[in-house]
């Protein structure tokens, strides 16, 4: 069966055009232009590139972006220290604390330092209850972004069986909240699968949307899902490649090669999941910046 390759890229460049389109009316309108700040700690070369794609991203659709980064060393108190003199600078609707953070940094202490009215990541407990309670005001970067994909190339989880495999705070979590919510974009049976799951296999070919955020490359494998299947990839992960030039390859948490050939639809690694996040970080920004105005 021909599979539908989901083209993540195109339909992340389809949303930052809607939402250039929206930063430009809020600056002729009230003239806010939205914000976005960064914090950046340590040299990890991976966060480095996540970080600078969300800035080129963000000055694109025209807004405005302050990076800070900060030495891997940097104290706890110090990185909160830095948040907190962004929460109170008006010209930064968003804050962003790029994560993971170094061992030293309780991470939860830090991303509830953030004010929950600029938390765009939706991290903080505060955003994540009220997803929880179903009144989301900041949808994670990653659940949001696979909610456009579902919608966008017509796989609606309305009714679908949907398994998700991982219990993060950044993507199982938060994804298992989003797609359960009553109405559009919502209303799947949403199974939360993680590592002590018992007949993970039996419960996977069970689904009509599997998601995979486990960060184990190539997990899910053809024979554990049903034909028809849509498969949404949210793991990056190296490994190595001696025959590249870079020395690795990024892979997914699903096989791609024996899933494609039942899947109806499936995302790639890279150019699938990813590149919509951070459309989904700016669209996060943009209301921020859009809410600013009435506090
Ligand atoms: N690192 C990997 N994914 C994310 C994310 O969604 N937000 C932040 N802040 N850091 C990340």
């Amino acid at each position: 069966m021909p599979y539908q390759l989901i083209d993540g890229k195109n339909l992340s460049t389809q949303i930052l055009n809607e939402i250039a389109e929206n930063v430009g009316e809020l600056k002729k309108r009230s003239e806010i232009t939205p914000g976005l700040s960064v914090v950046l700690v340590g040299d990890d070369p991976a966060s480095d590139i996540y970080v600078r794609s969300k800035e080129r991203a963000a000055l694109k659709v025209g807004m405005v972006v302050k990076l800070i980064r900060m030495p891997w060393q940097s104290s706890e108190d110090k990185i909160i220290e830095i948040v907190q003199s962004l929460n109170n600078d008006i010209n930064y609707h968003g804050i962003l604390v790029q994560l993971p953070l170094p061992d030293h940094v309780d991470q939860n202490r830090v991303i509830t330092s953030i004010n929950p009215l600029k938390d765009v990541d939706g991290l903080h407990p505060f955003n994540a209850g009220l997803l929880a309670a179903g009144e989301p005001r900041f949808i994670p970067a990653t659940p949001g972004g696979i909610r456009e994909i579902l919608l966008r190339t017509n796989n609606d989880p309305s009714g679908k069986h949907v398994v998700v495999i991982g219990r993060s705070n950044i993507v199982g979590r938060p994804v298992s909240n989003l797609l359960s919510l009553k109405g559009k974009g919502g209303d799947a049976t949403v199974t939360i699968c993680h590592s002590r799951t018992k007949d993970l296999t039996d419960i996977c070919r069970a689904a009509d949307v599997i998601i995979a955020a486990i960060g184990i490359p190539n997990f899910v494998k053809g024979d554990m899902v049903s034909e028809g299947v849509v498969a949404i990839d949210v793991g990056i992960n190296r490994v190595n490649a001696p025959e590249k030039k870079r020395g690795y390859m990024l892979v997914g948490d699903i096989e791609f090669e024996s899933v494609s050939r039942k899947a109806a639809a499936i995302t790639p690694v890279p150019g699938g999941v990813g590149p919509m996040t951070i459309a989904m970080l700016l669209s996060n920004t943009l209301y921020a910046a859009d809410i600013s105005r009435h506090e």
